[in-house]
């Protein structure tokens, strides 16, 4: 898309506006600074290889944004501020396809492309084929249509004879080009077809903002794609990050009659002219093989490395790579002769839904786990799933007895996709929601906005053995040798009944229970007068308040000099705390005005708990201020959590995810789509685990 020259004159021309922005731009240098944040697009988005800081964009695109609002008469539809649509969108109107959307014959091993490639040779009178092999992206599809360069209209599958449109929608996504210079081929008028997706990154950060909110995750990536392209807010569609992959250029006229251009005389061709008009098409990812032995071989090592890859993908694709020869071949009703997909090992599978088991988490949530005969999928073996709530119960009509498929994307929680409804006997039953505490049979309630059912006897002893779990756990007050198991049989040996009891065991009767020899009970003791040291930011995270995280409890913990200082603040005090919205606020604020809940901080006070912020967590001038950091893969030396205390002891700032605000990236073993993705960001450094330890000084 941009030659060596063209980057470096963009560049160029980017530090000239940034230069000039504090005097103002003015309405001549529109063009220029169009090209400049498509450019910068096209970096980000399609090459995943930012030139420039995102702040810096940003302040070039608000230029922008001011010059086009004082002189409305100059915004072209392709201006890189025209993404953003300002109504809510109406319905999605069906539109006929110029050409039928088809989808692919499938085959599944070596022997069924053999098939494909005897019948290819056949229909073609050929010896040999040449074939173009590609990722199978696992998104959905869409087409798109370009008129004179501007992007017209872009609509899903459908029946693949009429599929919604989505245009606004599909103009949130920054890897579409709004225009792109098909004239310059003399090319008229274009459909091309492609794949919406949701990188893996995206799609966890996403169902952990869903999972946050008391919500169900999405089953998979390709539904969160899916789902988003539906939505009527193109602000939301805008904030999921969807991505564009293009494959297939299905139909075009020409502005004068003639023959088709030669580029166009290969799929192999066409894949790197979408590339170079700006299009993100597997122009790096596809090869051409002559003869199907060496297709075969490329389909199996994609398939090693489909968990590295960033994005999900469920199989190769395989075309006959001259268009002449595909059109001599043609299609059926169903699908084309010259192109098959090859799928990778299912990660679905069916089994039986033999039962249902309501379990009582710390917040006395009760959540309906399904038990499945165990079958595997994906690698491991599955025999009980989360069902989350009541009304995903009814949504999947789920029913003791039901088939149902189930799915395990990726490193992503298995989850039930559906219930089989058409192989029903009639013998499955309804499930029915418990009303009184599977536990302590208390009354259930249930607040009106919410779907989640809760027993709310804090004294419950389901409530009290997860409280007392997820207390000590390792991201909590990490006290070792008092995992679960034990917890739970202390509970139920009357030794442990709430969490200040953990700083009063009586390790004289522990000591003579059957396995707990000196040596453990001595570590076990270690191990909790250890914790009483343990930084505040832990221990507000281990009180388990609802909606409070690792994170915001390190905010918390900044925010006060003694835990008890909660008591004394606003509801507004508290919303003024990063991250802190109404309902997390609402949260904690309750958590502190509960008097039990004051009574248990007080007695952990008493046990010599650290409930001061003594030590300052965010380091200003350490060696490391500034700089940010990402773990990945298997540490050998130390535990992650071990790592990242060790940046922040020194000033640095550990990131959530991949970005171009990321520095270093440190590798452990079995590195995976992580450190693909840092791979094509050149400003980040990638270091191995000794090198860290170097960079830190130990
Ligand atoms: S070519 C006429 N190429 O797989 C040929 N399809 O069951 C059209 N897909 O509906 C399809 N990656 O949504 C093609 N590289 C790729 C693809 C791809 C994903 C999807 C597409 C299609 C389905 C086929």
């Amino acid at each position: 898309m941009y030659t060596k020259e063209q980057t470096a004159a963009w560049q160029e021309a980017t530090r000239e506006l940034l230069d000039r922005l504090s005097k103002g731009i003015d309405k001549q240098s529109v063009n220029s600074l169009r090209g400049v944040l498509r450019f910068h697009e096209y970096r980000y988005y399609v090459l995943n290889d930012p030139l420039i800081a995102d702040a810096e964009y940003d302040r070039l695109y608000k230029a922008l944004e001011k010059i086009e609002q004082q002189n409305p008469e100059i915004i072209t539809p392709d201006s890189p501020t025209q993404r953003v649509a300002l109504g809510l969108t109406k319905d999605f109107p069906t539109v006929q396809h110029l050409v039928p959307m088809l989808s692919l014959d499938n085959s599944y091993n070596a022997e069924d492309l053999l098939d494909f490639d005897r019948k290819v040779k056949e229909g073609a009178q050929l010896d040999e084929i040449e074939y173009c092999v590609e990722p199978k992206f696992d998104g959905g599809s869409i087409s798109l249509i370009y008129e004179n360069d501007m992007l017209v209209r872009a609509a899903t599958r459908g029946d693949g004879v009429a599929g919604d449109e989505v245009t606004t929608n599909i103009r949130q996504i920054r890897s579409v080009p709004l225009s792109a210079a098909f004239s310059s081929i003399g090319i008229e008028q274009a459909e091309i077809r492609g794949e919406v997706l949701i990188n893996k990154d995206n799609f966890s950060r996403y169902n952990e903002s869903l999972i946050e909110e008391g919500l169900p995750p999405l089953a998979n990536p390709r539904n969160a794609a899916s789902g988003t392209l539906r939505l009527k807010d193109p602000k939301e569609v805008a904030k999921r990050n969807l991505e564009v992959f293009v494959y297939h250029l299905s139909f075009f006229t020409l502005k004068k009659e003639g023959a088709t251009p030669s580029t166009l005389l290969t799929h192999a061709n066409t894949l790197q002219l979408l590339w170079d008009l700006g299009f993100r098409s597997p122009e790096k990812e596809k090869k051409v093989f002559k003869g199907i032995a060496a297709v075969i071989d490329y389909c199996k090592e994609f398939e090693e490395k489909r968990d590295n890859l960033p994005y999900e993908i469920d199989g190769m694709v395989i075309k006959v790579n001259s268009i002449p020869l595909q059109e001599k071949l043609g299609m059926t009703s169903h699908h084309p002769r010259w192109a098959v997909a090859f799928k990778f090992k299912a990660r679905q599978a069916t089994t039986r839904l033999t039962g249902i088991e309501f379990q009582v988490g710390r917040t006395g949530a009760v959540t309906p786990v399904a038990k499945l005969e165990p079958v595997a999928v994906g690698g491991v073996i599955v025999s009980s799933i989360s069902v989350h709530n009541q009304d995903y119960i009814r949504e999947k009509d789920l029913r003791i007895g039901d088939q149902v498929l189930i799915e395990r994307a990726g490193d992503v929680i298995p989850q039930i996709v559906k219930s089989l409804a058409d192989v029903r006997t009639g013998n499955e039953k309804k499930i029915t929601f418990p009303t009184k505490c599977p536990v302590c049979s208390s009354t259930l309630h249930k607040e009106e906005e919410e779907a989640v059912w809760r027993c709310i006897n804090l004294e419950c002893p389901a409530q009290v053995a997860e409280r007392i779990i997820h207390f000590v756990s390792k991201d909590a007050m990490d006290i070792r040798g008092l995992g679960e198991a034990n917890v739970r049989k202390f509970i139920e040996l009357g030794l442990l009944k709430d969490i200040p009891g953990i700083y009063s065991l009586d390790f004289e009767k522990i000591s003579q229970l059957e396995g707990y020899g000196k040596k453990s009970v001595d570590n076990l003791k270690a191990a909790i007068e250890g914790s009483k040291q343990q930084p505040l930011h832990r221990l507000i995270y281990a009180l388990g308040i609802r909606y409070v995280g690792e994170t915001t409890a390190r905010t918390l913990a900044q925010a006060v000099h003694h835990l008890i200082d909660f008591r004394t603040l606003s509801l507004d005090q508290l919303q003024e705390l990063e991250d802190v919205g109404t309902k997390v606020a609402e949260s904690i604020y309750s958590f502190f005005q509960n008097g039990g809940n004051i009574a248990l901080i007080q007695q952990l006070e008493k046990a010599g708990l650290t409930l001061l912020n003594t030590k300052k967590e965010i380091v200003t001038d350490g060696n490391l201020s500034g700089t940010t950091f990402l773990f990945t893969g298997t540490l050998t030396a130390l535990k992650r959590s071990e790592a990242e205390e060790l940046v922040r002891a020194q000033g640095g700032q550990i990131l959530s995810g991949v970005s171009a605000k990321l520095n270093y990236l440190v590798a452990g073993e079995e590195a995976g789509s992580k450190l693909e993705k840092a791979k094509k960001i050149n400003s980040i450094r990638i270091i191995s685990e000794s090198e860290f330890l170097q960079l830190i000084g130990k």
